[in-house]
């Protein structure tokens, strides 16, 4: 019985209210936590997964931008918080990339169950290093890998851009941005916008600042 409410995770829920609200009202299940691997320095370091706060996600794509013509990509989705925060505003497409293969099937799971099940979001179970970044005009990073992870994603959306000579800027909504060193010396991002860190009370989630960039590429 216990180790049953254990893995529903009972204690986040009540303590982050507002984030089992919207898990409520979206129909999805995104509290939980999963180790990550490496440590700071090695090319494979990546993060342990736990969400961002719903209030978090909705202030970083709004600082950043978000508009209804967005095609929103979540790099290292989790569970998928942000993909169907996204498309609660309404992007035309939110899609999430997770490396590790049973939180990439539990947020296929929230799709399936999810009230936005009839909208256009995916789930792809890979590294993101494998993943097609040239649709993507808004990413979403909370600080899911390292230094060399970055420059690596960034090669690649480089890359992918233009191979169909892109329109559109790509912009990143960087939450908890260790790696803004990165971006700041990729030589095709600017630094657009920035958010302290904020408080909410009544919640036990850690928050961080984050950073908006775009890319100077078109
Ligand atoms: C801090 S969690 C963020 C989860 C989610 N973006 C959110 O904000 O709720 C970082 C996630 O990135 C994933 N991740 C790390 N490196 C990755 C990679 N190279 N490709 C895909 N996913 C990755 C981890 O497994 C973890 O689930």
């Amino acid at each position: 019985m216990l180790s049953k409410l254990r893995n529903r995770n009972l204690s986040a829920r009540l303590l982050q209210p507002a984030d089992e609200f919207w898990d409520q009202r979206l129909g999805i299940s995104t509290f939980g936590y999963h180790p990550g691997s490496g440590d700071p320095g090695d090319r494979e370091w990546y993060l342990h997964y736990i969400p961002s706060p719903y209030r978090d996600i909705f202030d970083a794509l709004k600082l950043a931008g978000l508009r209804q013509d967005d095609v929103f990509t979540d790099l290292g989705c989790g569970l998928g918080r942000a993909v169907f925060a996204a498309s609660h505003m309404g992007v035309k497409r939110a899609e999430g990339v997770e490396l590790v293969p049973k939180l990439a099937r539990q947020a296929q799971d929230n799709a399936r169950t999810s009230r936005l099940r009839d909208r256009h979001i995916v789930f792809f179970e890979r590294n993101c290093l494998e993943h097609d970044l040239s649709a993507t005009t808004l990413a979403y990073i909370f600080h899911s890998f390292g230094h060399q992870i970055m420059a690596e994603v960034l090669d690649k959306a480089r890359h992918d851009r233009r191979t169909i000579d892109a329109r559109r800027p790509l912009r990143i909504a960087y939450v908890n941005p260790v790696c803004n060193d990165v971006l700041r010396d990729s030589g095709w991002f600017r630094r657009v916008a920035d958010a302290p860190e904020k408080r909410q009370w009544l919640s036990t989630a850690f928050h961080y600042p984050t950073t908006i960039w775009e890319s100077t590429d078109i």
